[in-house]
């Protein structure tokens, strides 16, 4: 998988790639690249941003400066680059991250993340250049390079070779394995710590009867949600 992330910040993701299960991905084959926003900005003294129409606090990402970005970095009309790759505005108004959205994403060969900063995007970004809007949560965070972030990491631990047990990603929380319910609990050594003991069945060795208890406790916890 090829994931560009599109951003004023791309310093960044100097820290983000040199994770375990991003480094082990990129070890794999799969690509992580940082795009420079100011780097292709028409505009003078590096400016990216403006004033919104109709007033208003903070700043607003111009669309000319995205389309400049794109334009330079993938050789075509970023109109026409939304059908060629997922191209995915990072905005707290865009469809909720989950699970789901997750594993479609780690399907895609190549995808584009857009951040935007400060007041977000100008809506024509959205509109024009993306394929997608995606929000990691109801809340607004100071830029979109976090959520991008968030989004990369949950995609590329499911990709082949980026987390040391190849079943771990499978059954975990919210997974189509555990039909979509939060996961079991784990625990590990000491068996017993200040009088708190592991339940017994995860040290019988019974597997069918740790794979039933597992699944019960699975089922536990997700029925607040089911009601
Ligand atoms: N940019 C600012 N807030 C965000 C959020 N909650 N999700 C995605 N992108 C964002």
């Amino acid at each position: 998988m090829r994931l560009d992330v599109v951003t004023l910040f791309p310093g960044w993701f100097d820290w983000f790639v040199t994770q375990r299960h991003v480094a082990n991905a990129l070890a794999a084959g799969h690509e992580l690249r940082t795009l420079d926003l100011r780097e292709h900005t028409p505009l003078s003294g590096g400016q990216v941003d403006d004033t919104p129409f109709g007033g208003g606090a903070g700043m607003v990402l111009r669309v000319d400066v995205m389309d400049a970005a794109l334009r330079a970095h993938y050789g075509v009309d970023p109109v026409d680059l939304r059908r060629e790759r997922r191209v995915i505005a990072l905005t707290p108004g865009g469809r909720l991250l989950d699970d789901r959205l997750v594993d479609e994403l780690a399907r895609e060969p190549d995808i584009t993340l857009l951040c935007g900063r400060y007041e977000g995007f100008d809506e024509r970004i959205v509109e024009h250049f993306a394929s997608d809007a995606v929000s990691i949560g109801e809340y607004v965070l100071a830029g979109g390079e976090l959520a991008a972030m968030v989004v990369c990491d949950a995609v590329m631990r499911k990709l082949p070779g980026a987390l040391g047990h190849s079943d771990s990603a499978l059954e975990e929380s919210f997974s189509v394995a555990l039909d979509g319910r939060p996961e079991y609990p784990h625990y590990t050594r000491p068996a017993e710590y200040r009088g708190w003991r592991v339940p017994d069945v995860l040290l019988s060795g019974h597997h069918a009867a740790i794979r039933a208890w597992r699944r019960e406790q699975s089922r536990g916890r997700g029925a607040a949600e089911d009601g």
